[in-house]
């Protein structure tokens, strides 16, 4: 068992220093758009690991399963910008695996959300772990914007170019009720916001859809949604998970679960105790198909 956990100092951080809660509520952690300090807390000890620990794996993936960083040069300074950050699982294990790629690496990440404390946290972790890993963090920018509709992300994704990784966590799930086709939008408005050879990452849970929006699974939801964008011959297209080998050349449009549920396993620190404990979670890596043509695989999964 793979485990990617969290270095005991920032564990520590988030536990100690910030007073963080592990505190499960699948039902109450549907929608985080308006929480509280507390809950947050109760987030960044309950979920946040796991968000951590998510991203690592799927840049492990793109790391062990294709060419990628051997035929990509990477740059001295990392762009990134997160979407949907919340307190910032998705962008500082992003950071910490990038990190560990690229040792000499500076960052200058752009972080948005419409949760005002939620910024305050993920900011004051970036720079604690600035500090603790001694290099340099830049917060390039810090958007507190409420985007929840197809305007509203193609006017986000407007103001920005040139990332080298544009990374969302969990955040379209909850705008599935509010805006038509999130996935697909959001692949079409940011892949214009991607540097050469730069990547999306796109990561979310693996449970159902919320009721109002249908008796669905979000991982189908994601591959339909994107394989359709895809399928209609844009210049982008899914580079991982790899295709299934029955549906379109670049993406599995309507796969079944056993192709697009991933594994990953964290701990968390209940009640002063560390437990180990298992996420099952969704992700697309996505790429202009100049690069995905340039990239060799090792293996198919
Ligand atoms: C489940 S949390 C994920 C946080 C982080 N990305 C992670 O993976 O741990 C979802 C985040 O999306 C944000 N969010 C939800 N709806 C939003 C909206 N309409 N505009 C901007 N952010 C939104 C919430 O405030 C929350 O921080």
């Amino acid at each position: 068992m793979c485990t990617v956990d969290l270095p005991s100092w920032l564990k520590n951080h988030i536990y100690y220093d910030l007073g963080a809660v592990f505190s499960p509520d699948p039902l109450g952690a549907r929608y985080n758009a308006d929480n509280s300090h507390a809950q947050n807390l109760k987030y960044l000890g309950t979920y946040f690991p796991r968000s951590y620990s998510e991203i690592q794996h799927v840049v492990n993936k793109v790391e062990t399963v294709t060419s990628y960083y051997r035929i990509c040069s990477q740059p001295s300074v990392i762009r990134i910008i997160s979407v949907g950050c919340g307190t910032g699982g998705d962008i500082i294990g992003m950071i910490m695996a990038l990190h560990s790629i690229n040792p000499q690496a500076s960052f200058s990440v752009v972080i948005v959300d419409t949760n005002q404390d939620a910024l305050d946290i993920c900011r004051g972790i970036l720079n604690f772990v600035s500090q603790r890993i001694g290099i340099e963090i830049n917060i390039e920018a810090e958007e507190l914007a409420n985007i929840s509709s197809k305007d509203a992300l193609e006017k986000l994704a407007c103001g920005y170019s040139d990332f080298n990784y544009v990374i969302t966590s969990k955040y379209l799930n909850e705008v599935l009720i509010k805006m038509p086709n999130p996935y697909g939008v959001f692949a079409e408005s940011f892949r214009r916001c991607l540097a050469d050879d730069g990547l999306m990452i796109m990561v979310d849970v693996a449970c159902k859809t919320d009721p109002q929006y249908g008796d669905d699974y979000i991982p189908k939801v994601m591959n339909r949604q994107i394989g359709k964008i895809t399928a209609a011959g844009c210049d982008f297209s899914t580079m991982l998970p790899r295709t299934c080998g029955k549906c379109s050349a670049h993406s599995c449009e309507n796969c079944g679960l056993t192709y697009t549920m991933y594994e990953s396993y964290y701990s968390t620190i209940e009640n002063g105790k560390e437990t180990t404990r298992t996420s099952k979670f969704t992700y697309q890596v996505i790429a202009d198909n100049n690069l995905r043509d340039r990239i060799t695989f090792t293996r198919l999964w």
